[in-house]
Order: structure tokens, then C-alpha cells, then sequence
């Protein structure tokens, strides 16, 4: 039997490049090489793309801010996308993870592992993101989506109307509608780059202020106190919800460094809730997956209210974090589905398509 051709793409421009390298070590590393023929694709954090020359037997998954070293400059990259049967963009966050390799990838007409553009671009914007869940009558925190293009900041009602604010009109408004606490991020962050908890006034400012140094959409939400939890979704046309996953941050909230680089934070499977809530959180997953016409994969994350037990959705990941301790697949080895039966699986459901 022909092995099958794929390109295996880590690296990328986005905050997430070193998650991204972790990622795709682990997927290299434990992708079956009877069946594989791997290309492994490294872009550097300025957009170049290499091919990784390391003999695939020996890759090892890398650590965190670790680079590879044996690399060299691929000449032409569509050339090498071309001459793969599928690629597997495992790119976390921007130029990755939000539709733009996907439609290079659908322009080129070659297979892809995960979801296409239009989920992976909703997924990527966590505004637009919100305003789909919210037709699907999904629950979610309440928010308030500024942008920050001008010196005044622009207010965009419910209504997607703009109106220029004062900053203390902003506070004040957050204040009314939403009370402190509150979380400010980046509409397109991930790995908790540029999200920031603000307890009043002095710290909002400033938490607005970082965010919009990465996007110029920002999104204001009130702020849960409550479990965080995670469920993997798996499929295209019959999606599958696994086990839900419970995180347990090192840190006041789940930010960068707890999730990489705090050993003390803990993943929890299953998660500490009752039978109850976590149906209501499998099928909320998988309602929301098809809300943004997921394929393939996403991992769902949810607050489950300590005090009331309320779900709230709080956002998909299209290409969740696929280090071997990462949620996504230690969610389905929960299941019984391994790391490297879960790559089969995902590489199928793309060569099926
Ligand atoms: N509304 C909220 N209430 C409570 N905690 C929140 C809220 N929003 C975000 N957080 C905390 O911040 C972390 C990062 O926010 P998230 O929206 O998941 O962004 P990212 O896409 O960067 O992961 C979450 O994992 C959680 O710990
Ligand atoms: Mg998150």
C-alpha cells in the first residue's frame, strides 16, 4: 500500500508559534509511519516557511520557546503543498487557525485536517463568534464590543451601530450593564494572549488599553465565577461529543503562563459536575459546533457557575492546543480513542470529504 502524503504544518506568525511547535512535535512524533509519508512544515515566527529535515523517527516533541534547528528554506511553497495528498495545519491562533491556510488550501484543492474557513474564522473572532451562539439561543456572558481603531474609542451596540466614546463613558457603561468583575480581551486572542480580569475602574482602563494593542476589536464580559470545563467535539456529519474535562488554573484565571508554563495548573477528567450538567454541556458542544459549521474538530469551553451550576459557552477552538497532555486529546483517550487512532481518524475524515 502507498503511504499517504501528508504535510504536517507547525510554527506560524500567531502569538501561539511556540504552542504551535509543541502541538506539532506531538503530532509528528506519534503519527503511525507505516501508513505516513510526513512532510514536516516549520514557519518561523516572521512567515517563512521551511521544511524541517530532522529524520522523522527522531523528532521529539519540543518544549515550550524551544526552536527547531534542522531546518531549510523551502523555494517554493505551493509546489510543496501540491505535492502532498492531505495537510494537517496544526497552527494555533492567527494565519492558522482562522481561515486564511484554509483557503489557501481550498484554493489549491488539496485535503485539510479540521474545520474550513467560514468555522474557522467565526471561531477565530470571538465577537462574531458570540453573535452566532447567540442566534442558536445559546447562554453565554454578557458583553459590550468596542473598537479601538480610533484615539476615542468606538462603542458597537447591538445593533452593530458605532458611537465614539470617552473612556469614562466606557467605565461607566461597563459599570451599568455589566459590574465588575469583568474580562477584556482581544476579539481574536488565544492562549489567553492580551485577555486580562479587571476589578474596577483603574484596571479596566488598562486592561482595555493591552487589548487593543493586539486587535482592534475588543470584547468586554462580565465575569464568571465558575468551573471551567472543556469537551472535544469530533466528526462532520455526525459530530461526537466526548467526556467533559475540567482545567484547574495555577493562577487566578487561566492565563498564558498557567496554561504553559505552571506545572500547578491540572487538567480534571472527568470534570467535577454532576451527570446533569455535563449532558447539558455534550449537547451544548455539539449544537455549537454545527452553529458555526465545525468539521472534523474543535474543543468547546464552557464556565459551569460554582454557586447556580449555569452553563455558559465560552468559546471554540478549531485547532485546540494537540500536545500529548493537551485537553483535546487527553479527552478522547478518556474515551478510548488514542493520540495516534485520533490523528487516523482526523486525516480519514478529511480524505473523506
Ligand atoms: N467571562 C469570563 N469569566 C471568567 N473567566 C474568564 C472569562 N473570560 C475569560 N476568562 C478566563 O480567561 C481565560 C482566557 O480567556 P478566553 O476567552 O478563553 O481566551 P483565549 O482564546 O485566549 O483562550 C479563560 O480560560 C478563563 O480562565
Ligand atoms: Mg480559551
Amino acid at each position: 500500500m502507498n503511504k499517504i502524503k501528508l504535510g504536517v504544518i507547525f510554527g506560524g506568525q500567531s502569538t501561539e508559534h511556540d504552542v504551535s511547535i509543541v502541538s506539532g512535535s506531538s503530532v509528528i512524533k506519534n503519527l503511525n509511519k507505516e501508513k505516513y509519508e510526513i512532510y514536516p512544515i516549520y514557519i518561523s515566527k516572521d512567515g517563512v516557511w521551511y521544511h524541517y529535515t530532522k529524520d522523522i523517527d527522531k523528532v521529539e516533541i519540543f518544549n515550550i520557546g524551544e526552536e527547531p534547528k534542522e531546518i531549510e528554506k523551502i523555494p517554493n511553497e505551493m509546489e510543496v503543498l501540491k505535492e502532498q495528498d492531505i495537510i494537517f495545519p496544526v497552527l494555533h491562533g492567527l494565519y492558522g487557525e482562522d481561515g486564511t491556510i484554509q483557503g489557501l488550501l481550498e484554493l489549491l484543492k488539496i485535503p485539510y485536517v479540521g474545520c474550513k474557513v467560514l468555522a474557522s474564522s467565526i471561531c477565530m473572532d470571538k465577537v462574531y463568534a458570540k453573535m452566532v451562539f447567540e442566534k442558536a439561543n445559546i447562554k453565554q456572558t454578557k458583553y459590550i464590543v468596542l473598537n479601538s481603531s480610533n484615539k476615542d474609542y468606538i462603542y458597537i451596540d447591538e445593533e452593530l451601530n458605532y458611537a465614539n466614546m470617552k473612556t469614562d463613558e466606557i467605565c461607566k457603561m461597563v459599570e451599568e450593564k455589566l459590574g465588575y468583575p469583568v474580562f477584556v480581551k482581544p476579539s481574536n486572542s488565544g492562549s489567553s494572549v492580551g485577555v486580562n480580569k479587571a476589578e474596577n475602574k483603574k484596571e479596566l482602563i488598562k486592561a482595555i488599553e493591552i487589548a487593543s494593542k493586539y486587535d482592534k476589536e475588543i470584547l468586554i464580559e462580565e465575569g464568571i465565577d465558575g468551573k471551567e470545563v472543556e469537551c472535544a467535539v469530533l466528526g462532520t456529519d455526525n459530530p461526537e461529543a466526548s467526556c467533559v474535562g475540567q482545567i484547574l488554573s495555577a493562577d487566578e484565571f487561566y492565563d498564558y503562563d498557567s496554561k504553559y508554563k505552571n506545572a500547578e495548573s491540572k487538567t480534571l477528567i472527568p470534570a467535577d459536575i454532576d451527570k446533569q450538567t455535563e449532558e447539558e454541556i455534550r449537547k451544548t458542544a455539539v449544537k455549537a459546533f454545527k452553529a458555526v459549521r465545525g468539521t472534523s474538530l474543535a474543543r468547546v469551553d464552557f464556565f459551569v457557575d460554582r454557586k447556580t451550576n449555569e452553563v455558559y459557552l465560552n468559546e471554540i477552538n478549531t485547532m485546540p492546543g494537540f500536545t500529548t497532555i493537551s485537553m483535546y486529546p487527553k479527552l478522547w483517550e478518556h474515551c478510548n480513542v488514542k493520540y495516534a487512532e485520533l490523528l487516523d481518524r482526523l486525516i480519514e475524515l478529511a480524505l473523506k470529504e
